[in-house]
C-alpha cells in the first residue's frame, strides 16, 4: 500500500545524546545500565519505517508498541494535530466540552460491537483499566449490589501498571515489588498456554475452552454476589501473544452473564484492526460489557485511551438529581482536544484505506511465513492470529530471555524493529505492511535465528 507517509522525505540524521546526556532520562521497562551503555536510537519514522539518528532504516515489525496501527508520519494527523492547537489548545473537561471529543466518541461507538455505546476518555492503557475496574465496581453499587467488590484477572494477564491493572494483572516482576500494596479482594483465572497441546496452532489453538470453567470454581468459592467483573486480554500480547482456545472467550461470557458478573476485554492491543476486525469483540463474536483501549486510537501520536461502555452501565449511573456529578472520575487530559483531533484523522485514514480489516487480507501470508520458521533451531512454538505473531524460543538454561534478546539486538542491528518478552518474540507491524516488507521480516528473523544456533 503506498501512503503520503511512505514517500515523505527523511531530512539529515539527527545528533544522538553522548552518555553523560542520557543519564537523567529513567528510562521506563528498560535495562538503563545495558541500553546506555550500548544504545538503541530512533531519530525519525515515515510509513513502515524508523531511520537511527546515523540514518540507518529500520523496518518497524511492531508498530512502535503495537500502536502505529496506519504507519508512521501521516502528514493528515500532524496537520489535524497543528489545527487543533492552533484553533484550541486545550478545554478543561470537567462540567465543559468541545465538539471534537463528541464527534469522536459518536466515531469510536460506530465502530464498537452493537449496544457498547457510550465511551469515557483517558490517556492512556494503564489508565483505561483503571477506569474500567472503577466504573464495574461503581457501577453495581449504584444499583444496590455494593457487596460486588471482587474483581477477577488472569494469570499472564498485562493490564498496565496501576495499582488497579497490576493487581488484576498477573505478570509476577509487574506485582512482586508492590505485593502489600496491591488492591485487596482480586482472584485470577489461569492462562491458557498450553504448548504441549497446542504448539504451532494457527489461529485459535484447539485445547484450552475448559479453561474458563474455572470462573465457575472461582464463584463457587467466593460466591457470585461478592463478584463484580472480569477483565481479560481477547488475545494477550505483553505476556508473549496467547491467542484464546477456541471457545472459550464464549464461556466465559456465558459464565459471566449466569452470575451478573460484568465483562471487561482489555483491547489495548487488539482495538482498530490488528485482528482483521475493528474489535477482537467482533472478530471472535463474542461481546463483552465495557472495552478497554488506547494506542491504535490516536496511532499511537498523540497519548489517549478509551473506555466503551454498554449503554445499560451507562444508564445505571444516570439516576439523582440533574445537577449531580454521576462518576467522580476522570483526568484533566481526558478528551484533550489535540487527541480527539488526532483521533479523528487516524479513524478517517483507518476507514478511507481500509486498514480495520486489512490484517485478515494479509493474515494467510502472514501465517504461511511465520509457520514456515518451524524447524529453526530453538523454535518450540509459532503462533498467530491477524498481523500477530507470537515466536517462542527454548530458553538457555538458567538464563531466561537471553536467547531472545540476542535475536532483538541482531535484528536490529539488521534493519528489524522486533518485540521481545522473555524468550518469546512478538511481531505486530503496521496494518499498512506490503507483502514484500512481511517476507523481509521472517527472511530477517529467519537469518537472526539460525545464525545463533
Ligand atoms: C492489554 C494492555 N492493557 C493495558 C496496557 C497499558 O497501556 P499503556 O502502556 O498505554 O498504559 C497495555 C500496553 O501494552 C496492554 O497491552
Amino acid at each position: 500500500m503506498s501512503t503520503a507517509a511512505a514517500s515523505t522525505p527523511i531530512a539529515a540524521p539527527t545528533t544522538a545524546p553522548s552518555r553523560n546526556e542520557m543519564e537523567a532520562f529513567w528510562m521506563p521497562f528498560t535495562a538503563n545500565r545495558q541500553f546506555k551503555s550500548r544504545p538503541r536510537m530512533l531519530a525519525k519514522a515515515s510509513g513502515m519505517h524508523y531511520w537511527t539518528p546515523e540514518g540507518r532504516q529500520i523496518l518497524d515489525g511492531v508498530a512502535g508498541l503495537w500502536c502505529v496501527n496506519a504507519g508512521h508520519g501521516r502528514p493528515e494527523i500532524a496537520e489535524a494535530v497543528a489545527n487543533q492547537l492552533r484553533q484550541m489548545d486545550y478545554a478543561p473537561p470537567f462540567q465543559m466540552g468541545h465538539p471534537a471529543a463528541f464527534e469522536l466518541a459518536n466515531r469510536v461507538v460506530k465502530l464498537a460491537p452493537p449496544g457498547l455505546d457510550h465511551v469515557f476518555f483517558t490517556n492512556s492503557g494503564s489508565e483505561s483499566v483503571d477506569t474500567a475496574l472503577k466504573i464495574a465496581l461503581a457501577y453495581h453499587r449504584v444499583r444496590g449490589e455494593a457487596t460486588r467488590t471482587r474483581l477477577i484477572g488472569r494469570e499472564r494477564g498485562y493490564h498496565g501498571v496501576g495499582f488497579g491493572g497490576i493487581s488484576v494483572g498477573g505478570i509476577s516482576p509487574n506485582r512482586k515489588m508492590w505485593s502489600a500494596s496491591l488492591i485487596p479482594g482480586v482472584d485470577h483465572l489461569p492462562h491458557t498456554h498450553d504448548p504441549a497441546r497446542n504448539a504451532f496452532s494457527r489461529g485459535e489453538p484447539a485445547h484450552g475452552a475448559h479453561l474458563a470453567e474455572e470462573l465457575e470454581r472461582l464463584v463457587a468459592l467466593h460466591d457470585a454476589s461478592t463478584i463484580a467483573a472480569v477483565i481479560i486480554e481477547p488475545i494477550a500480547g505483553s505476556t508473549g501473544v496467547l491467542i484464546p482456545p477456541k471457545g472459550y472467550l464464549k464461556r466465559v461470557r456465558e459464565i459471566c452473564d449466569r452470575h451478573g458478573i460484568l465483562l471487561i476485554f482489555d483491547e489495548v492491543i487488539t482495538a482498530f484492526g490488528r485482528t482483521g476486525s475493528a474489535f477482537a469483540a467482533l472478530e471472535f463474536g463474542v461481546t463483552p460489557d465495557l472495552i478497554t483501549t488506547a494506542k491504535g486510537l490516536t496511532n499511537g501520536c498523540i497519548p489517549m485511551g478509551a473506555v466503551i461502555a454498554r449503554k445499560s452501565v451507562y444508564e445505571a449511573f444516570m439516576q439523582g438529581p440533574d445537577n449531580a456529578i454521576e462518576l467522580f472520575h476522570g483526568y484533566t487530559y481526558s478528551a484533550h482536544p489535540t487527541a480527539c483531533a488526532a483521533g479523528l484523522a487516524t479513524l478517517d485514514i483507518y476507514d478511507r484505506e481500509g486498514l480495520l480489516t486489512r490484517a485478515r487480507k494479509l493474515a494467510p501470508q502472514w501465517e504461511e511465513a511465520a509457520h514456515s520458521l518451524r524447524g529453526v533451531p530453538h523454535v518450540i512454538d509459532v503462533r498467530n492470529y491477524g498481523l500477530i505473531l507470537g515466536l517462542e524460543l527454548e530458553s538457555i538454561p538458567g538464563k531466561v530471555g537471553a536467547r531472545a534478546f540476542d535475536a532483538y539486538v541482531k535484528c536490529f542491528e539488521r534493519g528489524l524493529l522486533i518485540r521481545q518478552t522473555a524468550d518469546i518474540i512478538a511481531l505486530s507491524p503496521p496494518l499498512i505492511v506490503e507483502p514484500s516488507q512481511i517476507d523481509q521480516m521472517f527472511t530477517t528473523l529467519r537469518e537472526v535465528l539460525s545464525a545463533a544456533a
